[in-house]
């Protein structure tokens, strides 16, 4: 089958790491906030609490360290969960419009606050044959990306329907430079770790993770300060594919 084809390369590339290195990995990632929020700690009972501006920034310092193991961890369940889902898709037909709405009304604290649009341009009868729960994993990653970095006024558009499988989510956003495309994929990878806090370097894998189980493809085009542009082919299920060209 074509689809576990593609799915054994994915696995080489981004699951096939020993346990060691994965314990060294993510114990590196859980260490680095867990030092910071001590460290503000400290600082503040040593004397910097006199000081009510230098606290609060100090406070809020904390409590994003605290938000990104909160979201460390969740990703990492999820990419356990992944790793242990791995031989088998139950996937079935899923109208895409109806999944992306579920994913814009998750994102739309975070669109309404970025004062970003997201538009769907995705025809009814569209359909992806998925997994339904991996689906809206996939789509809520790359909708909240691409909400995270476009400015504010900027627009958001998950595009579908020129071809069967084949959509996009598509941003006018900070957009990235073509060197970095390749690496986005890697797990705890961010281009600004400065400016992205808050966030887990995760999102992406498990993005790759759940389209190599699908036997799906992604291709990212992006240009700097222009936008990005997501583009996802799922193959039909192989019933489908031969009793369409019969
Ligand atoms: N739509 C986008 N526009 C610009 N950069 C992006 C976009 N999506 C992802 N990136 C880059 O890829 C990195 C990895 O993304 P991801 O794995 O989702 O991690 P996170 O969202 O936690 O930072 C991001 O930190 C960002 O640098
Ligand atoms: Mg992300």
């Amino acid at each position: 089958m074509d689809g576990q084809g593609a799915s054994k390369q994915g696995e080489k590339d981004s699951a096939q790491v020993s346990s060691a290195d994965w314990i060294a990995e993510v114990s590196h990632e859980l260490r680095l906030p867990i030092a910071n929020i001590k460290l503000l700690i400290e600082t503040l009972l040593n004397g910097a609490l006199d000081d009510k501006a230098i606290a609060t920034r100090m406070l809020m310092r904390a409590q994003s360290e605290a938000e990104r193991l909160q979201s460390l961890v969740s990703d990492l369940l999820s990419v356990e969960q992944l790793a242990s889902a791995r031989s088998e898709v139950q996937a079935e037909w899923l109208p895409l419009r109806k999944r992306a709405e579920y994913a814009l009304e998750s994102t739309s604290k975070l669109a309404k606050e970025s004062a970003v649009k997201v538009e769907l341009k995705i025809p009814n009868d569209f359909r992806v044959y998925a997994n339904p729960t991996q689906l809206d994993q996939v789509l809520l990653n790359l909708l909240e990306n691409a909400i995270k970095f476009t400015p504010a006024k900027g627009q958001v558009t998950i595009r579908a329907g020129e071809k069967e499988g084949v959509f996009s989510v598509e941003d006018t956003g900070v957009g990235m430079p073509s060197q970095e495309i390749p690496k986005i994929f890697q797990r705890f990878y961010r281009i600004d770790r400065a400016k992205t806090r808050g966030s887990t370097g995760l999102g992406l894998s498990i993005v790759k993770h759940i389209l190599d189980l699908h036997g799906a493809k992604i291709t990212v085009s992006s240009q700097e300060g222009k936008g990005s542009i997501f583009l996802l082919e799922f193959p039909s299920p192989k019933w489908a594919r031969s009793y369409a060209s019969e």
